[in-house]
């Protein structure tokens, strides 16, 4: 098939989507089971409609990248002006961007490089074991699917995820999760905590507020964590390894393999995210845009399908509880006559309910606009 005729391909008219949904899901094995069968085309459920396709934006041919910040001098807070400078470059990449990248953050590679082969080793175990945890259930703590919005999208992604979702619970038990990635995840999530309690202290510092500021707000009380597989894909022009999206979260950290295929919009282009060995990317979600009152972004993003792989990222989401009966909004400290709020106040059950209800691409955050 020539390329052009690839790139027009579209969905067959006798198919009938929910049935195939329903097939697909049965299976347990996910995007990577029919990898395993050595497909060579992929199925209907997964192909982009041709209007969506004919109107994705370009990528930026430029050498453009979201900003590098070091954390090598920040973690005993000791010197105050580092912190403060550090601190002024995050919100102003937060802001810009609404991504950056940290280096010397305090999580050693060897740890990231374990991380990353617990997740692959999840992915790659026995069927058997796999489909234990195989899952659309959101009230559960641990799950294996793919495609959290499956049923609502109207194309899927070719990814599987592993997801740990201690919003409705506070807590996880180690014994929860699957055996063969027990003992890294637990290690992991650990330091990457920590590393978001020195993100939020410095986003605090940088946006004029006390240090503890953001953590008090309860942002770290709670967190989802996902293991992505994004398996080789034989037909990339046609799907997305993730739509366009904003991320629910206060922020998000993610960790990423070597293999790329990230983007961010940026000036209403694409700029992939490229991997930066021993790096951790972070983002601003849309909890942090909304308190922050629009001074930092969460930032639209996706992720191509690519003819390589297997991709691995993982990425730590900070939400807070579900169940938390503070009232969330435009902090009031960041207020002012020729400043006001932007968004209305809302529970977290209101906004995480908001999001987990809607396809992935559909934007959340104008829900709660003023
Ligand atoms: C996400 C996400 C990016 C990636 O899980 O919200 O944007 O690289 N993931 O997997
Ligand atoms: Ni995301």
């Amino acid at each position: 098939m020539s390329i052009q005729t690839t790139l027009n391909k579209t969905r067959t008219a006798d198919y009938d989507r929910t049935n195939d949904l329903k097939a697909f899901d049965e299976r347990k094995t996910g995007v990577k089971g029919l990898i395993d069968e050595g497909s060579k085309n992929i199925p209907n459920i997964f192909v982009r409609p041709l209007e969506d396709r004919s109107k994705d934006l370009g990528t930026c041919p430029k050498n453009l990248s979201v900003p590098i910040i070091d954390l090598a001098h920040v973690h005993n807070h000791t010197n105050e002006a580092t912190t403060t400078e550090v601190a002024k470059s995050i919100v102003s990449a937060s802001g810009k961007w609404g991504f950056f990248q940290v280096v010397n953050h305090g999580i050693s590679v060897e740890l990231l490089e374990r991380m990353i082969e617990g997740g692959r080793s999840f992915h790659e175990q026995d069927d058997v074991n796999k489909k234990l945890f195989y899952s659309r259930d959101k009230s559960k703590i641990v799950t294996f699917n793919s495609n959290y919005d499956f049923y609502k999208s109207n194309a899927a992604n070719w990814r599987d995820s592993l997801s740990v979702n201690t919003v409705f619970t506070g807590e996880v038990y180690p014994h929860e999760l699957p055996p063969v990635c027990k003992d890294v995840i637990v290690e992991y999530i650990d330091h990457v905590i920590k590393l978001g309690d020195l993100i939020l202290m410095l986003l605090s510092i940088g946006l004029g507020l006390k240090p503890d500021y953001l953590k008090q707000m309860e942002s770290t009380k709670a967190w989802n964590f996902v293991c992505h597989y994004y398996p080789m894909c034989p037909e990339p022009e046609l799907t997305l390894g993730t739509s366009k999206h904003a991320d629910a979260s206060f922020i998000t950290i993610l960790l990423q393999d070597q293999i790329g295929g990230l983007q961010v919009l940026h000036e209403n282009q694409w700029v992939n995210v490229e991997p930066v060995k021993g790096a951790l990317i972070v983002n601003i979600g849309d909890a942090l845009q909304i308190v922050s009152n629009d001074k930092l972004k969460s930032v639209y993003h996706r992720v191509i399908a690519k003819s390589i792989g297997p991709r691995i990222s993982i990425a730590f989401f900070l939400k807070g509880l579900f169940s938390s009966p503070k009232l969330y909004g435009p902090i009031k400290e960041l207020l002012s006559k020729e400043n006001p709020a932007l968004y209305r106040e809302f529970t977290l059950e209101e906004f995480l309910t908001h999001f987990i209800t809607r396809p992935l691409d559909q934007p959340g955050i104008d829900h709660f606009k003023l």
